[in-house]
């Protein structure tokens, strides 16, 4: 079984085809820069393009920079505003005449990783933090998933942590490594003295260049990159189709 798994992100929206049974790629992703601004009809549009690109007819799972109940999108940190309270699954069926499935991108991103990656086989509490324009979180519990926990918003320095230690933060203020990292080992730690996880698995675009600054972190709880690094989105986002082949049957 394959799907179209689209990740949509703050500055980039990538897609490419997956076997779901596997969680391979079936061809190179192909990314599209996210539209300024980030409307949600430049948004379908942009997702229609990518299925165009791979001549798509089939499901298609995206995963989204919100929290997503039932297909519509209830926050926009990072996307334009008028996203909140849109039913994104419809907007983005229409735009592709395709059955679309919408997610919270880190929730997507960590069911890859659960399933075939840095948390395959493992139990207990897991978090999957993805550190890219914003922070996202995935949190599991024996493999099942807790949806949107939006921990990229909880209060660091009197801000969204995300605004203080994500990897939009560390470019804009152009940190080194070794200070950023500091930031990020205690935003880690804050979730560690709530939540007390087994493990932490980090992605999302700076997971690219993890032996920068995870050997630089100093956690109780044991930190590991994604296995996917950033194509798990991607993959995670084709997962999720998973519930539409089963509704088709
Ligand atoms: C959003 C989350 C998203 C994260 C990573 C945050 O700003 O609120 O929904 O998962 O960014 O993209």
């Amino acid at each position: 079984m394959e799907a179209l798994g689209i990740d949509i992100g703050g500055s980039g929206i990538k897609g490419a085809p997956v076997n779901i049974t596997t969680g391979k790629l079936l061809a190179p992703r192909f990314r599209l820069t996210t539209p300024k601004p980030s409307t949600p009809p430049a948004v379908a549009e942009t997702i229609k393009v990518i299925c165009g690109k791979f001549n798509w007819s089939g499901l298609v799972g995206c995963g989204f920079p919100a929290a997503i109940q039932h297909g519509i999108v209830r926050t926009a940190a990072n996307v334009d505003d008028s996203w909140i309270n849109t039913q994104g699954e419809t907007l983005f069926a229409k735009a592709t005449g395709l059955q679309v499935k919408l997610t919270n991108d880190a929730d997507a991103a960590g069911m890859a990783e659960i399933e075939f990656g840095a948390g395959k086989g493992k139990t207990g509490v897991i978090f999957i933090i993805t550190i890219g324009t914003g922070i996202g979180t995935a949190l599991f519990v024996d493999g099942n998933l807790v949806p949107n926990t939006e921990l990229g918003h909880i209060r660091m320095k009197g801000m969204d942590a995300e605004f203080w230690t994500s990897d939009s933060a560390r470019k804009r203020e152009g940190l080194t490594w070794k200070r950023w990292a500091k930031r990020f080992n205690r935003y880690l730690n804050y979730l560690d003295a709530l939540f007390w996880p087994d493990l932490f698995i980090v992605g999302g675009g700076a997971a690219k260049k993890h032996e920068k600054f995870l050997p630089l972190l100093h956690t109780r709880c044991p930190v590991v990159p994604a296995k996917f690094h950033n194509n798990a989105g991607i993959v995670g986002a084709a997962l999720t189709t998973r519930a539409l082949h089963r509704g088709s049957k």
